[in-house]
């Protein structure tokens, strides 16, 4: 739970090159499995959008469409317990540009912001940004520990912003309890900082039913919460939204407008049109079963090639299993010189997924992208590697 402020030695951009090989088995990114694109009711819900009208062609209003904001709205009254309506709904180019607005908004060079301990490494980098003082939460099996939370609220005012993605984690894919999300809106209230409730993974949820939003027990508009259809549809969209109060919704329109003025209406008035036409929640249902089952093969193969001393965990949704390896191993050393080099495997290390690289015993595995046979074979190598170290 220290605070630091030094670089990452490993970045996205790194691990990405490193996996682009195709002899490589690439455990490494969070990409959906392309197989399960539903393409031809995409095709169609683009030729729908583009014989309405020529304004699909235009700019238009940078808080994006409003059947789509609608539809959002609609969608997170239903399963987030969420009371949005569509002024409460800002369109963004996927959730990555809404932490990027929401950190310009929110952030100043030198201030404080709480972090999961790992966390999501594309948010790191746009924080990285502002050069902020990080202060690392650990994360238990029920999500950020939030008695560890309110200690370090309390010693520092200067924390502005708490970011988490408490729904089958990025990079660990655990889920925060129902008592902490309660806690952690009571928390932001009490100290009136804002918190970022980051949830591209909630709707992959496998076993079990989905537990109420972060956002749902926000009284003060202190909650922001964000997701993706990159992750449940195609991040080829690069279509996310922001759930806030009007007044943080202005301000974050703002922000986008000076940015990039709008998101393509093309791909908005798609969007409404794939709604309209298909049941999004038949394809997730879909997605969900597919990937359940890669996960299992994957537990499966662990549980047989792995050393018994590699952790891993068993989430019960989203893309990712988090192995951890004793203290004395540093994850990243022994990618770049054994793991991908002669097993031609890929992972995303511990040093990048950690605020300044603090720890490095551990790694990301994403299942979601590769065939059973080829999980299968990438773990018993990974296996074999761990067995030499
Ligand atoms: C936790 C989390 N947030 C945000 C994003 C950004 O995704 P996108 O910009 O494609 O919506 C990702 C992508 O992997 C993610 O894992």
């Amino acid at each position: 739970m220290q605070k630091t402020t030094e670089k990452k030695d490993t970045d996205l951009n790194d691990i990405m090159t490193m996996a682009d090989n195709p002899e490589v088995i690439a455990f490494s990114g969070g990409l959906p499995d392309p197989a399960l694109f539903p393409e031809k009711a995409l095709a169609q819900a683009y030729q729908k959008a583009i014989s309405q009208d020529r304004g699909v062609f235009q700019y238009h209003s940078a808080q994006g469409n409003l059947q789509l904001r609608q539809q959002l709205a609609n969608r997170c009254q239903k399963d987030g317990q969420i009371n949005a309506q569509a002024e409460n709904v800002l369109i963004t180019q996927g959730g990555q540009q809404a932490i990027t607005l929401i950190a310009e908004m929110v952030l100043s060079k030198g201030c404080g912001i709480a972090v999961e301990s790992p966390t999501y490494l594309g948010a790191l980098n746009v924080f990285d940004q502002y050069q902020p003082n990080y202060y690392q939460i650990p994360l238990d099996e029920n999500g950020m520990e939030i008695d560890k939370l309110a200690e370090q609220l309390e010693l520092h005012p200067e924390i502005k912003l708490i970011y988490t993605v408490p729904d089958f984690q990025n990079p660990t894919g655990t889920s925060m309890s129902l008592t902490r999300r309660k806690q952690l809106a009571d928390l932001a209230a009490k100290y009136q900082v804002y918190v970022l409730e980051d949830s591209p993974y909630r709707d992959l949820t496998y076993t079990g039913s989905q537990l109420p939003t972060i956002k749902s027990f926000d009284q003060t508009g202190h909650v922001i919460f964000i997701s993706s259809f990159s992750k449940i549809l195609s991040p080829a969209l690069r279509t996310g939204w922001v759930i806030a109060a009007s007044d943080v919704i202005g301000k974050l329109t703002e922000l986008k407008a000076a940015s990039d003025l709008c998101s393509p209406e093309i791909t908005q008035r798609s969007i409404c049109c794939y709604l309209t036409d298909n049941s999004l929640d038949q394809h997730i249902a879909q997605l969900c079963q597919n990937y359940q089952k890669k996960q299992k093969v994957m537990l499966g193969a662990i549980k047989d090639y792995f050393p018994s001393w590699a952790k891993a965990t068993s989430p019960k949704g989203g893309f990712f299993i988090w192995v951890e390896l004793p203290e004395k191993l540093d994850a990243g050393k022994l990618l770049i010189e054994s793991v991908l080099p002669k097993y031609q495997v890929c992972y995303v290390p511990a040093s990048a997924v950690y605020a300044g690289a603090s720890k490095k015993n551990g790694f990301r595995l994403s299942y979601v992208g590769n065939s059973p046979d080829k999980i299968v074979e990438g773990i018993k190598r990974l296996g074999t590697c761990l067995k030499h170290v």
